[in-house]
């Protein structure tokens, strides 16, 4: 990245403290630490390459040098905001299909954490916490983004199809000016994370609404149902062939497009 270019188009943000990297193992991890050592509100840590970058549940993310966004991004909660922590992988993710939206593309979150460009992968978000006794002290968001082709690893790597915002944008995209977007976006939401209608745009951006999607979970069961929308909390809320609701919680699950 160009760190001139990062600094000028950063600079005009209300951020903490910056750290960037050429290359690292996962920007998550340096923040955590960095959030555990009392780093500021809104720091935030930088990379042009991950060798360790993670999903969810320890699975990889793959960032290939100067081919992506690979950012974390600390926050401070405030006791108003501890009330909606479960709201924040909403947040991220709102503020990137906003992004992509005044470039002219039309994204999807696949609920719980990723952001689809024509129904494939070209971005993720991992939030990850730092705890002080019973409370969260810090929340580290982890975002990456599949800016030119060559971060989008082989498909024979992926339980999912991914792709770039080069393929549909062409290789003149500047990873420093989307970054600033995402981040001046976040900023913006926050004081509405509280609100109904935070639930109701992360609702409308949703891939698969009204449709029939599968849920796999971590014991290898299925859940099969329409998708209807969120609860209160940002859990997905579906309804099943007896036209009951079903509620399908943070965890070890991953959605997919039904029959
Ligand atoms: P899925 O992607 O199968 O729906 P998931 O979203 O639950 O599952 P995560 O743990 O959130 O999976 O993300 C990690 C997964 O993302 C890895 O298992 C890998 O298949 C995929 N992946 C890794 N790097 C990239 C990348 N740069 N672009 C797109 N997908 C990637
Ligand atoms: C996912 O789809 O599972 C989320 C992937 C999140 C990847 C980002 S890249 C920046 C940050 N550092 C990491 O190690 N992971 C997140």
């Amino acid at each position: 990245m160009d760190q001139n270019e990062l600094k000028k188009v950063l600079s005009s943000l209300p951020l903490g403290d910056i750290r960037y990297f050429d290359s690292i193992g996962s920007t998550n991890s340096e923040a955590l630490a960095w959030a555990t050592s009392g780093a500021h509100d809104l720091s935030l840590v930088i990379a042009d390459e991950q060798t360790a970058g993670r999903g969810r549940l320890d699975r990889k993310w793959f960032t290939p040098k100067g081919t992506a966004i690979a950012v974390s991004l600390i926050m401070r909660p405030t006791p108003a905001e501890r009330s909606h922590l479960t709201r924040i992988v909403g947040l991220a993710a709102l503020a990137i299909t906003d992004s992509l939206r005044t470039r002219g593309l039309v994204s999807q979150i696949k609920w719980p954490n990723d952001v689809l460009l024509n129904g494939r992968k070209v971005a993720g978000v991992l939030i990850e916490s730092v705890w002080s006794g019973e409370e969260v002290d810090s929340l580290v968001i982890g975002i990456g983004i599949n800016v030119l082709q060559g971060a989008v690893p082989a498909a024979e790597l992926l339980l999912f199809p991914a792709t770039s915002l080069e393929e549909s944008l062409g290789p003149a995209v500047g990873r420093e000016r989307i970054l600033r977007d995402i981040l001046a976006g976040i900023i913006a939401l926050r004081p509405h994370i509280g609100s109904d209608s935070f639930i109701s745009s992360w609702e409308k951006s949703l891939a698969f609404r009204g449709e029939p999607v599968q849920v796999e979970q971590g014991d290898g069961s299925v859940l099969t149902g329409k998708l209807l929308g969120l609860e209160s909390d940002g859990s997905l809320r579906l309804s099943n062939d007896e036209s009951s609701s079903i509620t399908v919680r943070f965890g070890d699950v991953r959605l997919r497009p039904g029959a």
